[in-house]
């Protein structure tokens, strides 16, 4: 943990390897310990933690609170639309107003882009010693879910061992609402920094050829990508030849909210060309892992009967395995701030 250097945490372009190795490896503890109840770990008492949603969400609001109580913090809720954001109180103003409360990290969630590093910003100016982490701005990142998956593609191909060195060389299939997808965006470089070659699969609309050069730069706020080797990126518009060799598939919902445009003339041609049930599965001759961020529109992006099989799907243990995942995060950024308890030994 001495290289962790991330004060804030807004994206996972400037994650190295072994960025996502300690998350991995830490994560990997917690989860192996009974967490409830007095068996809480110490390490964060004292410490305030503040969820501040403007955008709904069921699973990574509730795990970073878990996360953080399995951790002996205290947390608080922010609530929208019950809040003083009805009477004209600013973002900004609202953020404050939970650092004045002694907030010692703020879980930030915004439909708009670059609002998480906003807010940081805006609280490195005035010497704030509140962190930001972020749980989902727009199109742009949402770093929790990509370590949650990554964690759970490891562990699906090494459970004695579940580090990047598991996804050295995994042909891992991301299908559908690419455009859209924050989720998508931090896969793509938690996948690839672990050596996992990616293959992007959905209509033209849905994922525009321009993808392709996702990688070619440095990732945006760097001079130079912190991986030295990537996987590769590839876009193919046929799922059934996308899945051929593959080693897992990744399945997102359409997120009709985001579309202003009309991008899809026909929800169930889209369910024929790129949804994913155990009969595409066994046509493609893919015996493997399928995953699904949440929430899923049932029979769109995934057959009602392939979710409700969880010998085929990993969709609950991507969600168990937030937990985890959301305490490494919230003790690594504590850790950088000042001392803490150390962590359980594995
Ligand atoms: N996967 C995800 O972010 O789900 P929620 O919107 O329920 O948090």
């Amino acid at each position: 943990m001495s290289t962790w250097t991330h004060r804030h945490i807004l994206d996972l372009a400037a994650f190295s390897r072994e960025d996502f190795a300690t998350v991995l490896e830490l994560a990997h503890r917690f989860r192996s310990m009974p967490a409830t109840g007095a068996r809480r770990l110490p390490a964060l008492q004292g410490r305030l933690v503040a969820t501040l949603f403007f955008e709904p969400s069921t699973r990574t609001r509730s795990s970073f609170e878990l996360a953080a109580k399995r951790l002996s913090a205290d947390v608080s809720t922010f609530s929208p639309s019950s809040s003083s954001l009805s009477k004209g109180e600013s973002l900004l103003d609202t953020a404050r107003t939970y650092v004045a409360m002694g907030a010692d990290m703020l879980v930030v969630r915004h439909r708009c882009t670059g609002v998480p590093r906003q807010l940081a910003d805006a609280l490195e100016r005035t010497g704030e010693r509140t962190v930001i982490l972020n749980a989902g701005d727009g199109l742009h990142s949402h770093p929790s879910q990509g370590l949650l998956d990554l964690y759970t593609l490891a562990y699906h191909f090494d459970a004695s061992n579940p580090l990047p060195e598991a996804l050295q060389g995994r042909r891992v299939v991301i299908v559908g609402d690419i455009l859209h997808s924050r989720v998508a965006r931090s896969n793509l470089w938690a996948l690839t920094a672990c050596g996992a070659d990616v293959v992007l699969c959905g209509p033209p609309t849905l994922v525009p050829d321009a993808f392709a050069d996702f990688l070619a730069a440095p990732p945006p706020g760097q001079t130079m990508d912190p991986v030295a080797q990537r996987g590769s990126l590839t876009i193919y518009r046929d799922l059934d030849a996308a899945l051929k060799g593959a080693d897992a598939v990744m399945t997102l919902r359409l997120q009709k909210e985001r579309m202003r445009q009309h991008l899809l003339s026909d929800l169930d041609r889209y369910h024929r060309d790129y949804g994913i049930s155990h009969e595409r599965l066994a046509r493609s001759g893919a015996s493997i892992p399928v995953l699904h961020p949440g929430p899923v529109n049932r029979g769109i992006e995934m057959s009602g009967a392939l979710l409700d099989d969880l010998g085929s799907n990993l969709v609950e243990s991507q969600v168990s395995n937030g937990i985890p995942i959301r305490m490494a995060l919230l003790y690594l950024m504590a850790a950088a701030e000042s001392s803490v308890d150390s962590p359980p030994l594995g």
